[in-house]
């Protein structure tokens, strides 16, 4: 067997390859960010051929960076920004329209309506999710309704709708020349469409938004070795068999080897993500979190999740170097933040897509409060830290109250997990332990865990947990009423995002 396992990570902001070997340790990468199309306000797109090409360039590029090959591939695992939709003209290739992003909230009267007249519930109880902008049913409907000729395309079976990951790999098997329609569980459960229990597209939530079942990828395991085919072999490269496709939270679940009910993890990237495995039992929330799929190895049952997903994190810091310019770079708001000691009484609540875990409120808008004539950009930066840490903070608290389980530990990864002074924050917020592994891009690792287990390249998820290595941890240093109180002044700025609505 080959040496290595390739991943791509399609992610909102940008898209990696890396190959990993046996120990899960990285040797190779390479990264392409692409253009986030902002035409509206509250409009989010992405070029899907813009995608598919950086895509190609960093498999190529991270390849022969290392001096690899295809052929030193034993698998590939795909990851990817999830609930993103796209349609497609099947015959061409030809996207219908651009990609309409997670964040976008061009949906939220579809999401209200459904809502107004019961349908809410019957998504919650079968789909295991809130109506809201943030997945993509509605994004469907929105370009069935919107895009001309669509419709009648899609009826006719031509045009046909994919999160990234059944856009990658459409195009890696072949694209138009016999490329595989599918999707993994993780992804479809964040349409809207699935039924959690079968596992299966659900012609009645399929009805709420008129989508032709003909547009839906096939269902598959996240980790399978017949489900995905192999990449198409182009440019004289050897075929490699795709084995693992999942979302990338549940991927990071994966990478960070959650596999016992109870464990977490938090993904800080664009936004943050609170996954904590909850085993073969779906856990219903009562305070605002999704119930998933984590994950399914080959034929094996499902293991379900509860999340708490964050719509807005380190895209507030972008924002304050690409909207604001009191930043240069992403690393520099931790120098402009440790400038000063406190916030100053500033809180920054970065409501741009609504508000999703715990609140869900599609309507809600961004806040800055508490500010005096005292505040510099340096305030400003580090309750852009804070904020970060008191959204993961809420959607804990809603993790404990649903599953009674006592956070000890948080295992956190992503790319704001460089940020060391965000991290002690979160520890102070939170009042317990953070814990950095040694591979912090436990995405890509957990996409390539999925494929690797598929082809007998890992043989257990136990042997994957000895890869798993503590870095570096942050021991929480606030007095308790440090914490109470600061959290009491979020949880009052953060009404007045919604009071600002209302
Ligand atoms: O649900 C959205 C999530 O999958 C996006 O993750 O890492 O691309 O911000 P990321």
């Amino acid at each position: 067997m080959a040496d290595f396992i390739g991943a791509v990570d399609q992610g909102t902001t940008s898209t990696r390859f890396m190959v990993f070997d046996h120990d899960g340790r990285e040797v190779a990468r390479h990264q392409l960010e692409h253009e986030q199309l902002l035409p509206r306000a509250g409009w989010v797109e992405h070029n899907p051929l813009e995608i598919w090409d950086r895509t190609q360039t960093v498999v190529a590029s991270a390849l022969a960076g290392a001096g690899l090959s295809t052929s030193d591939l034993a698998a590939i695992g795909v990851t990817n920004q999830r609930e993103t939709a796209m349609v497609w003209d099947r015959r061409t290739g030809r996207p219908f329209y651009n990609a309409i992003v997670w964040q976008d909230t061009r949906t939220a009267a579809i999401a209200r309506a459904l809502d107004a007249d019961g349908r809410g519930d019957v998504v919650r109880e079968k789909a295991g999710l809130p109506p809201a902008t943030y997945f993509s049913g509605a994004k469907v409907q929105w370009m069935l309704e919107n895009v001309d000729g669509l419709r009648a395309a899609a009826e006719r079976g031509d045009a046909i709708f994919g999160t990234p990951d059944t856009w990658v790999v459409w195009n890696l098997t072949g694209g138009t020349d016999g490329g595989l329609h599918v999707t993994d569980v993780t992804n479809a459960s964040r349409t809207m469409l699935m039924d959690l229990t079968t596992l299966d597209w659900d012609e009645e939530l399929l009805g709420f938004f008129g989508i032709p079942r003909a547009m839906l990828p096939q269902i598959r395991p996240s980790s399978h070795a017949q489900a995905y085919g192999s990449t198409a072999g182009r440019r004289g490269t050897a075929p490699v068999p795709v084995t693992g496709v999942l979302g990338d939270q549940q991927a990071a679940t994966v990478g960070q080897v959650c596999f016992e009910v109870g464990e977490a993890k938090n993904t800080y990237g664009t936004g943050n993500f609170l996954l904590l495995n909850t085993g073969e039992e779906l856990v219903r929330s009562e305070h605002g979190l999704l119930t998933t799929v984590a994950y399914q190895l080959g034929d094996s049952a499902p293991v379900y999740a509860l999340e708490g997903s964050i719509a807005v994190t380190g895209s507030a810091v972008q924002w304050l170097r690409d909207q604001l310019g009191i930043i240069s770079g992403a690393s520099e708001v931790e120098r402009l933040a440790a400038q000063v000691e406190d916030t100053g009484g500033v809180y920054f609540v970065p409501a741009f897509s609504g508000l999703f875990a715990p609140y869900w409120r599609s309507d809600a808008r961004g806040a800055i409060v508490g500010l005096s004539r005292f505040n510099t950009n340096a305030h400003l930066a580090r309750a852009t830290l804070e904020a970060i840490c008191y959204q993961s903070r809420d959607v804990a608290e809603a993790m404990v109250a649903d599953s009674g389980v006592e956070l000890t530990t948080l295992k956190v990864d992503g790319g704001v997990t460089a940020n060391r002074l965000c991290m002690q924050l979160q520890a102070d917020i939170l009042g317990v332990p953070v814990s950095r592994p040694v591979v912090a891009e436990t995405t890509a690792l957990g996409a390539a865990y999925a494929a690797g287990l598929a082809v007998g390249f890992w043989e257990s998820t136990e042997q994957l947990r000895a890869n798993w290595a503590e870095d570096e941890r942050w021991e929480p240093t606030w007095s308790e009423e440090q914490r109470r109180d600061g959290y009491a002044g979020w949880r009052k700025a953060v009404q007045r995002t919604l009071d600002w609505v209302e």
